[in-house]
C-alpha cells in the first residue's frame, strides 16, 4: 500500500526523502514523488514507476529545501500516473500534501469545490485535501500558523475515510503538519531533525525514538520540536517511545532476498517470541494479561479473526486453545467477520492478528467487536501499530521487521505464540492435562529443530526447477496438515503467480479430483500420525491418477511411491504447523527465483493493506 517519508531537518531533503521511500518499496507501489519547500515555493517531482526514476526527473539535484514530503503510491482511485502520483499540491501551488488511506466521500467533496472555483487535475481522491486545507485557510483570519493548523483540522473534518497526511505550506518552511486516520504513521526524533514515515523500519537508521500519533492527533513539525494537539486542537504532551529493533534487522545481511533472510531468521524469531513467558518447570506468564480461572471458564466463545496467512496461524491457533482448554474457538476471516453481524457479547474473548498492525479490515473487525461489548486482544509485530492503540490487550511476536511482502517468520512466531497462550490459558483454567509439560519441553526445543529443518528443506530446491512452469499445483492435508496446505498454497501463489488450490485431502473425491491428470503437481503435508494412512491413500489416488508428488512429513513413509519427499523432525503433533511449513515456504521462494520475479514485491500485493 502507500508509503509515505517525510523529513524536516538541517540536510538536503531530497536524497533523504528518495532513500525513505526506497526502504518503504516492499510495501507494494506503482509511483513515487516529493515535495520540497524551496526559496522559489514547493518543488514537485513525481512519475509512475520506481523510485529509483526519481533520480532522473530534470532539476532533482538542484533541489536545496531542507524541509520536504514524499511518497510511494499504490493505485486505488486513477490509475497509475504522472498526474495521479502525490505529491499533490492545490490550485494555488501553496500546499503540498502527500496521503496514504481512502478518502470516501471525495466525489462529493470534489463537487463542492468545483463549485468554488476549483480545478482537479489527476483522477485521485487526495487532490481534494490540498485544495479543502487552500479554501479554508483563505476563510482564516489568521494567517499564521495556526490559522494553518485551523485550516488543516477544518479540512479534516471534511473527510470520511481513512488518511495519513503530511502537509507543507509555502509559508511555512519551518513547519510541516501531520495527522492520521485509521492509517499508520509515526514520527521518529533525530538531533535538530524529524522524520515521518508510515512505518518504523524505513527510518530506523536515522532514529529509535518515536513518537506514536493516534487518531485525529494533530502534529506541527519544527526542526526540533513535536507539538500535539487533540481532535479540538487542545495542546497535548507526548513521550517518545523508544524501538529495540536496529537498523541492520531491515537490512538484507547477505542473503540474496528479504524473504530468504527471514525463512532462515525463523529459530531465532520463535525463541525471541517464547522469550522469557515460558520455562520448563514453571507456569507460563503473560504480565500484559491479567485473566482469572472464572473469567476463563464464563467465556462463551473465542473468535480469532484475521487476513491471509495470519488468518492461517489463526487456524492452528484454534486447534491448540481447543485440544488444551476445550473452549470453542472460531476463525474468520476479518472482511467477512466485520460485515456478518457476528453473535458476540460481553462474554467473548476476541483475539485479532496482524504482523503490521495495520491491516484495515483487521482493526474494523476489533472496533465492531468493542462495540458489542467482548473483550479485545491483539498479537502483532508492531510496537504502537494502530491495532494495539484500540485492543483491550496486546501481545507480541518479537520476529524483528518483517520486510518481504510475503509472511514467513512472523506466521511461525504467530503460532508459537498462539501455543504459549494456550499453555496460559489451560494453567489458568487449571486443567488436569498432562501434555502441557512435554508441550513445553517441545517449544523449548523447537528452534534447534527449525535449524534442522532448514537444512533438510533446501533439498526442495531440485523439485522447485522440475515444477517451475507448472501452471496448477495443489495442496493436501488433513487436520491440522491441512491449515498448512492452506498457508503453502497461498504462498505459492503471492510469489511464483502459479494457480495454486489447497484442499482438505478427504474433500478430494466431492469435486477436485477431477481436476488431477496426468502430470499435475500435488503437494501432500502428512504429519498427522492419527490420519496417516487416510491421507497416504488420498495422495495414492493422485498418483493413480499420473501426479506428480512433493511431500512433507516427519513419519516413516515409503519415499519411492513419491517423486520428492522431504522428510523433516519430529515434534508436538500441535507444534509440527511450525516445521512443516518451512518447506513450503522454500518451494515457493526457489520456484519464484528460476521464474526470475521479484520475490519480495510481488505484483498488485502491499505489505501491509491499510485499506479495504
Ligand atoms: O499485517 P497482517 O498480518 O494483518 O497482514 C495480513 C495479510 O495481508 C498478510 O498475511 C498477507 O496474506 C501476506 N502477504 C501473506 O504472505
Amino acid at each position: 500500500m502507500c508509503g509515505i517519508v517525510g523529513y524536516i531537518g538541517t540536510q538536503k531533503a531530497s536524497p533523504i526523502l528518495i532513500n525513505g521511500l526506497i526502504r518503504l518499496e516492499y510495501r507494494g507501489y506503482d509511483s513515487a514523488g516529493i515535495s520540497t519547500i524551496e526559496k522559489e515555493g514547493l518543488s514537485i517531482m513525481k512519475d509512475q514507476g520506481r523510485v529509483k526514476n526519481l533520480y532522473s526527473l530534470d532539476g532533482i539535484n538542484n533541489l536545496e529545501g531542507t524541509i520536504g514530503i514524499a511518497h510511494t503510491r499504490w493505485a486505488t482511485h486513477g490509475k497509475p500516473s504522472k498526474e495521479n502520483s502525490h505529491p499533490h499540491l492545490d490550485n494555488s501551488k501553496t500546499f503540498g500534501v502527500v496521503h496514504n488511506g481512502i478518502i470516501e466521500n471525495y466525489n462529493e467533496l470534489r463537487e463542492n469545490l468545483n463549485k468554488k472555483g476549483y480545478t482537479f487535475y489527476s483522477e485521485t481522491d487526495t487532490e481534494v485535501i490540498p485544495n479543502l486545507i487552500h479554501y479554508y485557510y483563505t476563510k482564516e483570519a489568521k494567517k499564521d500558523l495556526s490559522g494553518f493548523l485551523q485550516a488543516v483540522k477544518n479540512a479534516c473534518s471534511e473527510l470520511k475515510g481513512s488518511f495519513a497526511l503530511e502537509i507543507i505550506c509555502k509559508h511555512y518552511p519551518d513547519n510541516m503538519i501531520v495527522v492520521r486516520k485509521d492509517s499508520p504513521l509515526v514520527i521518529g526524533k533525530g538531533e535538530n531533525e524529524n522524520y515521518i514515515s508510515s512505518d518504523i523500519p524505513a527510518i530506523l537508521s536515522f532514529t529509535k525514538n518515536f513518537y506514536l500519533i493516534n487518531d485525529l492527533e494533530y502534529c506541527i513539525l519544527s526542526r526540533n520540536n513535536a507539538q500535539f494537539y487533540d481532535k479540538d486542537l487542545n495542546p497535548i504532551k507526548k513521550e517518545t517511545k523508544s524501538i529495540e529493533w536496529n537498523a541492520s534487522s531491515a537490512e538484507k545481511d547477505g542473503f540474496e532476498d528479504y524473504m530468504l533472510k527471514e525463512i532462515y531468521e525463523q529459530p531465532i524469531a520463535i525463541r525471541e517470541t517464547v522469550g522469557a513467558r515460558l520455562f520448563e518447570n514453571s507456569k507460563c506468564t503473560f504480565d500484559e494479561l491479567n485473566f482469572t480461572k472464572e473469567y476463563l471458564k464464563n467465556i462463551n466463545k473465542i473468535y480469532i479473526v484475521a487476513c491471509g496467512t495470519a488468518m492461517h496461524a489463526g487456524l492452528v491457533g484454534k486447534n491448540m486453545i481447543e485440544k488444551l482448554c476445550r473452549i470453542q474457538t472460531e476463525v474468520d476471516v476479518a472482511s467477512e467477520f466485520r460485515y456478518r453481524n457476528p453473535l458476540i457479547d460481553e462474554k467473548t474473548l476476541c483475539i485479532f492478528i496482524s504482523q503490521s498492525g495495520e491491516t484495515a479490515d483487521t482493526i474494523a473487525a476489533l472496533k465492531l467487536s468493542k462495540e458489542k461489548g467482548a473483550k479485545t486482544l491483539a498479537i502483532t509485530n508492531v510496537i504502537g501499530s494502530s491495532i494495539t492503540r484500540e485492543a483491550d490487550y496486546s501481545l507480541y511476536t518479537h520476529a524483528g521487521p518483517e520486510i518481504a511482502v510475503a509472511s514467513t517468520k512472523a506466521y511461525t512466531s504467530q503460532v508459537i505464540l498462539f501455543a504459549t497462550l494456550s499453555i496460559y490459558f489451560a494453567e489458568t483454567l487449571e486443567v488436569n492435562n498432562s501434555s502441557i509439560a512435554t508441550l513445553k519441553n517441545d517449544i523449548l526445543e523447537l528452534p534447534k529443530k527449525i535449524e534442522d529443518t532448514l537444512k533438510i528443506s533446501e533439498n526442495v530446491k531440485d523439485f522447485a526447477k522440475q515444477v517451475y512452469q507448472e501452471k496448477d499445483i495443489f495442496f493436501l492435508g488433513r487436520g491440522i496438515d491441512e491449515t498448512v496446505a492452506r498457508e503453502g498454497s497461498l504462498k505459492l501463489k503471492e510469489i511464483s503467480y502459479i494457480h495454486a488450490e489447497s484442499y482438505p485431502a478427504g474433500e478430494l473425491k466431492h469435486g477436485p479430483i477431477a481436476l488431477i491428470e496426468n502430470g499435475i503437481t500435488v503437494v501432500g503435508v502428512v504429519t498427522d500420525k492419527d490420519l496417516l494412512e487416510k491421507s497416504v491413500s488420498n495422495i495414492q489416488e493422485v498418483i493413480t491418477r499420473g501426479a506428480k508428488t512433493l511431500i512433507i512429513t516427519n513419519q516413516n513413509l515409503d519415499d519411492k511411491m513419491f517423486n520428492e519427499v522431504i522428510n523433516i523432525p519430529c515434534t508436538n503433533s500441535l507444534l509440527s504447523p511450525i516445521l512443516s511449513i518451512i518447506p513450503l515456504q522454500l518451494f515457493s521462494y526457489y520456484i519464484a527465483k528460476e521464474k526470475g520475479l521479484d520475490v519480495d514485491k510481488p505484483r498488485n500485493l502491499a505489505k501491509s493493506v491499510t485499506v479495504e
